[in-house]
């Protein structure tokens, strides 16, 4: 494989998006940045995983995409379809560039744009971003995590140089490329949809929805998201899913949620990206979501949102 043929182009860089550039660049591999604002030719940011810290710096795109550009976008739910409509209009976007997309919650996009060559990346790896007192962009490497790449049959069975599901595996390590994510994608939506609304509304820890007194909630609010995923034929149990939302309370039991992060830093949260569309899309197909729709009538109350 040759590596550097890649053109790699990372939106933002935000804390996901960070890591995986950072990364890719380690990597050997050739990184440019599309940041929301061109203000300046390049863009500098620090890493700080748990044993190192890593400087990166990568040139803002100004000029023609290359031909061989793979485009990686992990931007808030509510960001996604600008940050695609956005692209397309870069000078030498064609259809076939590989996008790798990034972002919690579930987003419908409008018609053109699901014909795009979009590649879902699911990841368990949690990262916070940050301005130091230079103004300098960091990303704190919080939990090492996992994830999980898709990649088209076509693309999965061509013996190419051009295939940047397994240059990512290499350098964005440990990743499986499957075929199919829509199952892993209504998991972690699930599990999203209880654990981060729950402990925003109530302001605490994940470990806290362990506690016996909040089981009956939890347990509905997994039902009735199952059975949101079922009507889509995603063949998902309640039983699985509950005992994936007790297992991530416990493992990130001190941790805040980044939707509890997102009220306390005053910023806009993916609420409408997961309650909102999880409740629209059992309207869709006939499921009641009523322990959902509680929680989100208590979020838009406490926090007007
Ligand atoms: N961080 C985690 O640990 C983690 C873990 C798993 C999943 N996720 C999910 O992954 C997604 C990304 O999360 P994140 O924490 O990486 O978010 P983030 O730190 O807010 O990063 C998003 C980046 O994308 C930029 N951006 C948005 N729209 C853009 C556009 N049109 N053009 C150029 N840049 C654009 C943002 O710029 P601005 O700063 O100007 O907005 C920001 O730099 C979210 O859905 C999140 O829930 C995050």
């Amino acid at each position: 494989m040759t590596k550097a043929n890649l053109n790699w182009v990372v939106l933002g860089p935000g804390a996901i998006g960070g890591l995986i550039a950072g990364a890719l660049l380690e990597h050997g591999q050739s990184v440019s940045v599309l940041p929301r604002k061109n203000r300046t030719r390049e863009i500098n940011w620090q890493v700080t995983h748990k044993q190192f810290k890593a400087d990166y710096s990568a040139p803002v795109i100004t000029q023609l995409l290359a031909e061989n550009t793979v485009f990686v976008i992990a931007v808030k739910a509510f960001d996604v379809i600008q940050a695609l409509q956005r692209i397309t209009t870069l000078r030498g976007f064609n259809k076939a560039m590989p996008i790798i997309i990034s972002h919690n919650g579930m987003v419908e996009l409008p018609e053109p744009l699901k014909e795009l060559n979009l590649h879902p990346l699911v990841t368990t790896h949690g990262a916070v971003r940050s301005r130091n007192e230079n103004a300098d962009l960091c990303i704190e490497h919080r939990g090492a995590g996992r994830s999980w790449l898709e990649v088209d049959p076509a693309v999965r069975n061509q013996p190419t140089d051009f295939d940047p599901g397994l240059v990512l595996q290499q350098a964005f390590p440990p990743l499986t490329l499957e075929q199919d994510l829509s199952q892993r994608r209504w998991l972690k939506f699930v599990i999203n949809c209880v654990i981060n609304p729950l402990t925003a509304v109530h302001q605490c820890a994940n470990g806290e929805l362990l506690k016996g007194s909040w089981q009956a909630q939890v347990y509905s609010l997994v039902a009735e998201a199952v059975a949101v995923a079922n009507s889509q034929n995603v063949s998902l149990t309640t039983e699985e899913c509950y005992k994936e939302v007790l297992l991530v309370a416990k493992e990130t039991a001190l941790n805040h949620s980044s939707m509890l992060q997102d009220i306390q830093q005053q910023r806009r949260t993916e609420i409408q990206q997961l309650t909102g569309y999880l409740i629209n899309a059992g309207k869709t197909a006939g499921v009641a979501t009523p322990t959902h729709q509680q929680l989100l009538n208590e979020f838009q109350q406490r926090y007007s949102g």
